[in-house]
């Protein structure tokens, strides 16, 4: 493995104190990364649309402390203390020490807030996950300027935090850039890792450009099961290896399908992915049923209307209830009437996100 490259060495000069403000977006696969080996390592490759509006905010203030024993940081959300956020931090920062040595020098202040509601039901591990992952880059890089009078290069930067977003959240290490990111080793797909994410290196029809992305909040509850205790089930799973085979297939296939523009193969893979992705969750031990009512009304409803009108909408779910409705710009107008009129009353207490395609993280 290349991890090497990220191991960064003491740095003899330090910083007093400091802060950085990142906002990071969410993402939302298409073909999907479900089953985890150690380290965070993905059991098959997956790829992206980078989101634009459901984004994570996140403010580090660092000052230099006394002892170096033990990590020392406090978590806010929306101005409001979150100690029930801190072990998954503290795992995070074990993960990550061996690659940024300075992190037992500070105390922490770490700020956050995201665009959607936190408790939507919405992943906000991606967002959040590689926000702080850009933020303690960021403390990095200022280091690093200041022990060898140079910058990293941008390419190091994004590659890095997303080595980094990758230990705290696998999903998160695609959220750094966009708009397509692909992370998982393909053979068809050159750069392509299992370490970080990488912008997906060919050829994208002008169908998929700008695409949009409605998020029908269909259960706003806490997760069911866990990230960490769904990729769990895939070990032991009498179907796993031929899935994981599968989403290695379903990238390659959909390399033709970016380049020709070809929007119905294009639905055909990601409901496919998506299904699988509850199949795998029906059919594991223990087993779950993560749709509601309301995700199958959603999704017959979507198919009644594709079939009616030829329009090229279509659905991904993650693991839970909500649905991702995907559809071109140039069906915006006719597809959105059609969700306000048909779907929301579908979701808990009406509530939407529109988002579509985005670019990927920003210092603020
Ligand atoms: C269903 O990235 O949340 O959204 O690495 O344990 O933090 P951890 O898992 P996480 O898993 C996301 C799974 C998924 C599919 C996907 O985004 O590819």
């Amino acid at each position: 493995m290349q991890e090497k490259q990220f191991i960064a060495n003491n740095y003899a000069k330090s910083l007093p104190s400091g802060q950085y403000t990142w906002s990071s977006p969410s993402n939302i696969a298409l073909v999907k990364y479900w089953g985890k080996k150690a380290h965070q390592i993905p059991e098959n490759p997956s790829i992206s649309f980078t989101l634009n509006n459901c984004k994570t905010t996140t403010i580090l203030t660092f000052s230099k402390k006394e002892t170096k024993e033990n990590y020392a940081f406090d978590v806010f959300l929306d101005g409001n203390k979150k100690d029930d956020f801190k072990p998954k931090i503290e795992t995070f920062f074990k993960r990550i020490e061996a690659y940024m040595p300075f992190l037992k020098d500070y105390h922490f202040k770490i700020e956050t807030s995201n665009t959607f509601p936190h408790s939507s039901g919405i992943a906000s591990s991606a967002s959040g996950m590689s926000a702080l992952a850009l933020c303690l880059m960021s403390v990095e890089q200022a280091l690093y300027k200041l022990n060898h009078k140079t910058d990293f290069t941008l390419e190091f930067f994004n590659k890095k935090a997303s080595f980094l977003a990758r230990l705290g959240s696998g999903s998160a290490c695609r959220s750094i850039e966009g708009d397509l990111i692909v992370w998982g080793s393909h053979s068809d797909i050159e750069g392509s890792s299992d370490l970080f994410g990488v912008k997906y290196p060919y050829q994208v029809h002008r169908n998929f450009k700008n695409y949009q992305d409605t998020i029908l909040l269909v259960d706003k509850g806490e997760k069911q099961v866990s990230s960490t205790i769904g990729h769990n089930l895939m070990h032991n799973h009498p179907f796993a290896q031929e899935r994981f085979k599968q989403a290695h297939t379903n990238l390659k296939d959909l390399i033709t399908i970016l380049k020709t523009g070809n929007l119905k193969a294009f639905i055909a893979l990601v409901e496919s992915e998506a299904l699988t992705l509850h199949a795998m969750m029906m059919t594991s031990m223990p087993y779950f049923i993560l749709m509601k009512p309301n995700t199958l009304e959603i999704i017959n409803k979507i198919w009644a209307y594709r079939k009616a009108t030829d329009s090229h909408i279509s659905f991904t779910l993650d693991a839970g209830a909500n649905v991702h409705v995907l559809y071109p710009e140039d069906e915006k107008d006719n597809v959105l009437e059609f969700i306000k009129n048909e779907l929301v009353g579908h979701c808990q207490k009406g509530e939407y996100i529109t988002d579509k395609i985005g670019f990927g993280a920003q210092l603020l």
